[in-house]
């Protein structure tokens, strides 16, 4: 059998083709997948329009399964926090009067921009968690994670 020079080039060519295809097709699919596995699905959730909320105060609003999330208004803007305590998951309340989360399971307190000051949420440097919110048209949004639309 005599190969010509032709016949090894279209081999060649025709074989680079298949791996930069299957590649392609490998890279698509890879990009379809990971991303959905990797970081869950959030909803944005209406909290209302921007009069609901008072400056310098702390409003309570609850996300798709019914946990609590504090939505601070100051000067600045907005900002919201879980009301979950960093430390072992107690309720953190909002302490009007001394402008402070405070935690009453192990006296975790934190000042008005969620960060720990005090107790063993101080000592481990466990800031209150921050939950994405946004503000446009004069509502407030917030960014949760919709567990009825995450995949495992
Ligand atoms: S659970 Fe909040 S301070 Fe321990």
């Amino acid at each position: 059998m005599n190969e010509t020079r032709r016949d090894w080039l279209a081999k060649v060519t025709m074989g680079v083709g298949l791996v930069l295809g299957y590649g392609v097709f490998a890279a698509q699919g890879l990009l379809f997948l990971l991303p959905k596995r990797l970081k869950p699905k959030t909803r944005r959730l209406f909290v209302g329009p921007v009069d609901r909320y008072r400056v310098g105060q702390v409003a309570s609003v609850y996300d798709l399964e019914g946990n609590e999330i504090l939505v601070k208004r100051s000067e600045a803007g907005f900002v919201a926090y879980s009301s979950t305590c960093p430390h072992l998951g107690c309720k953190v309340h909002w302490m009007p009067d001394k402008r402070e989360f405070f935690c009453p399971c192990h006296r975790g307190v934190f000042d008005a921009d969620g960060v720990a000051i005090s107790g063993p949420p101080a000592d481990a440097k466990q800031d209150l968690f921050q939950v994405p919110l946004s503000v446009e048209g004069g509502v407030v949004y917030l960014d949760v994670v919709d567990t009825k639309r995450r995949k495992v």
